[in-house]
């Protein structure tokens, strides 16, 4: 808890304001286990916003947006073309031209290390169901440490790790693409738990003021129908396994601390009709859920108002600072972007004003960008990207303007 709380509508000195991305969903030029999946409107990483080849116009749009923060991830798979092997010299320089480019603006690099995309070599070996997967990454994480030491001091080693467990393995919608094998669900996530361990000590032991956490996500889960005790029991389990029971272990493993913070990804509330959850994104069609009295953006239900209890629970749980890693919309009307920035960003106010200590705001996603299965549909971006044409050109969106202001004066709007 922050022992001073920051009055008014003004957010604490130091306060991060960032956007947030992945290297999959932005850079294209693929070499990961991504590379030939096609999403459901049949393009694939390749057809997104070609960051790695815009990098630097991209970098330019955060300083046109008053940033003073942002959430990247490296690509494992350009790094390390075999395990444990020296960096790729070309893809290593890139992404120290990157952080190097950020310091020079005084925007604070937050890097993450997995983000659902595999090399090649660890995918064909069972990615994280294989026990040597621990190792490999432990290796990699050490050597991104020293690579970057000096220049990097927030890591986020996973990205949503029981989500990518349940995407890969349960659902089968994410490559290896495997449908109900929650065998090997299980191996996966206790597999991130250990390589997160391990990475901690890692990244530790070459910068040892390292803030490291993972980036998780929560959400509100609500029984559709308050009364039916199928839904209320769906809600409840939902919560238990996916706020907690798959948190503890990043933050505490085998009785020692392993996490300086915790990065809290939040889009909003699903409501659980028995054990399944009622959103477009797991094949709702909106104007029926509206029929229901769940109104929703293309993917999910908003629910700023949950945010400042969702920040007070997780800190208090873990005793750990928390930032937003993630909070956005996937919508095409800029009015509702706004609102939902605003909302979410008075929302961080009040966690504050609870004394909850919380950090920094990350919004996803700096880019339109490819949202895993969904293709290119969902627009996420504070930046869009026109995908038809071969330049993709960027065209800054009102919610950003919004947000630049937001950062600049480091206050909430009235
Ligand atoms: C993920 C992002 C994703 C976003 C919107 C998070 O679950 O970390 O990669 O694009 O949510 O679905």
């Amino acid at each position: 808890m922050i022992e001073k709380k920051a009055p008014g509508r003004e957010f604490p000195p130091g306060f991060l304001w960032g956007t947030a991305t992945s290297p999959t969903q932005i850079e294209g030029e693929t070499v990961n286990d991504w590379r030939a999946f096609a999403a459901n409107d049949r393009m694939t990483a390749d057809d997104g916003p070609r960051h790695w080849q815009y990098y630097r116009e991209d970098l330019g749009l955060l300083r046109r947006l008053n940033q003073n923060a942002y959430r990247l991830g490296f690509d494992w798979a350009r790094l390390q073309a075999e395990p444990c092997a020296e960096f790729d010299r070309a893809a290593a320089d890139r992404y120290i031209e990157i952080i190097d480019r950020l310091r020079a603006e005084k925007i604070e690099p937050f890097l993450t290390l997995f983000h659902f995309g595999l090399p090649p070599w660890f995918a064909v070996r069972g990615g994280w169901t294989n026990g040597d997967a621990i190792t490999c990454f432990a290796d990699y994480a050490g050597r991104v440490a020293r690579m970057v030491r000096g220049r990097v001091r927030y890591f986020v080693t996973h990205n949503e790790p029981a989500v990518y467990a349940i995407m890969c393995y349960v659902f089968g919608n994410w490559p290896p693409c495997r449908k109900m094998r929650i065998d090997l669900a299980y191996r996966t996530l206790g597999n991130l738990e250990r390589a997160h361990a391990r990475a901690y000590d890692e990244i530790k032991r070459a910068i040892p003021d390292a803030q490291i956490g993972i980036a998780k996500h929560f959400k509100n889960y609500v029984p559709y129908r308050g009364w039916h005790p199928l839904d209320v029991a769906g809600a409840k389990a939902a919560r238990l396994f996916f706020d907690w029971m798959s948190l503890k272990k990043f933050v505490n493993f085998r009785g020692r601390r392993v996490a300086d913070f915790v990065g809290v990804n939040f889009y909003g509330r699903l409501r659980m009709k028995g054990c399944g959850g009622l959103s477009p994104l797991l094949g709702y069609e909106r104007e029926r859920l509206a029929e229901m009295g769940i109104v929703c953006d293309d993917m999910w239900e908003e629910d700023a108002a949950y945010l400042p209890s969702c920040l007070a629970q997780v800190a208090r749980r873990t005793g750990l600072p928390v930032f937003i890693t993630e909070n956005g919309t996937a919508t095409d009307d800029e009015d509702r972007r706004t609102e939902y920035l605003l909302r979410h960003v008075r929302a961080t106010r009040d966690a504050l004003t609870r004394g909850v200590d919380v950090r920094g705001y990350f919004y996803w996603s700096l880019l339109d960008n490819l949202e895993w299965t969904e293709g290119f549909s969902k627009k996420f971006g504070l930046v869009g990207v026109d995908f038809a044409h071969p330049d993709r050109p960027r065209q800054v969106r009102p919610a950003a303007q919004v947000y630049a202001e937001i950062a600049r004066t480091n206050t909430l709007p009235e």
